[in-house]
């Protein structure tokens, strides 16, 4: 068995530990790339955060990060002369920062390194990351997901070294999301966890954690979604190690898909990930079905019929719906397909054909 983690050099997890960030960091100024959600309390606790080294906010990151945006954040690093870059906020909010921290030191556009005409040296300035949504695993994966709005192309930006020096999961900034936002980033993590565990590129390490962090999100994903302190922690949690699991699993078909899918239709992550999530589950179980009988094992089920059937019944507690209220053009479902081939999709247990994953699609739109 051979198998390689890139994890964060410092993850820590708890109530407050926002507050260690100031420390950990090198002294110098601080570019911050945020969400607008997540501005009201930065700035409301900067000298708690931040000491008293300038620091800039750089907010309202669009939920696809477009490659044009981490341009000029890079432009603004400089300026700053940042010898820090730190993402707080959702995946998006932490990607782009993961991208700026990772270019900030390189003299060309980001679409060349986005399209691999050019790799970038080793990151010289310090990445941190402070999630304040449960749910994406940002902050302890070493890629960051960027949008070309010109080509409509959404994939991973990777250079060497993007893991953050510092991850600082702080379960008290995801507390307070709205029901929705907390269920679909939760839905995105159970997505995760059991791509994880079902990808061809798992080993038994990365199988342990991601059935650990199913088994919470199962659980807690409800009660975390109505605010209860110790459901928030649990699903806090199985984000982050949903994170750790796939940085070295991969995924498979539903992120495959989902992301192509953010590209053509204005629907979150989380709830594309949980909609696709029936549909693929149905089709790969149907032919590798050894593989769900063991996650339904890890996680205590008889059978994958039950585990399928609580998937689907915490979708529907979630207020998520089984279909997308929306019908896709010929042109929408030939792009989604065509650009499904990702990362994502080689680490599926099945190995589908253009048709199959078309009507994969078919199954979850109007
Ligand atoms: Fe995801």
């Amino acid at each position: 068995m051979q198998f390689e983690f890139s994890l964060p050099a410092t993850i820590r997890f708890g109530r407050k530990v926002r507050f260690e960030l100031n420390a950990l960091l090198p002294s110098g100024a601080v570019l911050v790339l945020t969400g607008n959600h997540a501005l009201e309390f930065l700035q409301r606790e900067k000298s708690a955060l931040f000491g008293a080294r300038p620091v800039e906010f750089l907010a309202g990151i669009p939920p696809e990060v477009p490659i044009d945006f981490v341009d000029a954040a890079r432009q603004k690093a400089r300026e700053l002369g940042a010898c820090a870059i730190v993402g707080v906020g959702g995946g998006s909010a932490i990607d782009a920062a993961k991208a700026v921290a990772a270019l900030a030191d390189e003299n060309f556009p980001t679409a060349d390194y986005f399209y691999l005409k050019r790799m970038a040296s080793p990151r010289r300035v310090t990445f941190a990351a402070l999630p304040t949504t449960a749910g994406t695993g940002a902050e302890v994966t070493a890629n960051a997901v960027l949008h070309d709005a010109a080509t409509q192309i959404k994939q991973s930006l990777r250079t060497p070294d993007m893991a953050a020096q510092i991850a600082l999961i702080d379960p008290e900034l995801a507390e307070d999301a709205p029901f929705g936002v907390m269920a679909a980033s939760g839905m995105d993590a159970l997505t995760q966890a059991i791509e994880s565990f079902t990808s061809l590129r798992a080993n038994d390490l990365t199988r342990q954690i991601a059935a650990a962090a199913a088994k919470d999100l199962l659980t807690h994903l409800v009660a975390a979604c109505r605010h209860e302190r110790v459901a928030v922690d649990a699903v806090c949690r199985a984000s982050m190690l949903t994170g750790i699991a796939f940085s070295t699993s991969g995924l498979g078909a539903v992120h495959g898909l989902a992301h192509p899918l953010g590209c053509v239709k204005s629907v979150s992550h989380g709830v594309a990930c949980a909609v696709l999530l029936g549909a693929v589950l149905k089709n790969n179980a149907s032919r590798v079905p050894e593989i769900y009988r063991a996650l339904s094992a890890a996680l205590g089920y008889a059978d994958a019929g039950s585990f399928f059937a609580d998937v689907a019944t915490l979708r529907e507690k979630l207020g998520i719906a089984a279909k997308f209220d929306f019908a896709l053009t010929v042109s929408e479902r030939d792009f989604i397909v065509s650009h499904s081939r990702s990362g994502s999709m080689k680490c599926n247990p099945v190995a589908y054909s253009d048709g199959e994953l078309g009507a994969i699609l078919d199954q979850v739109c109007r």
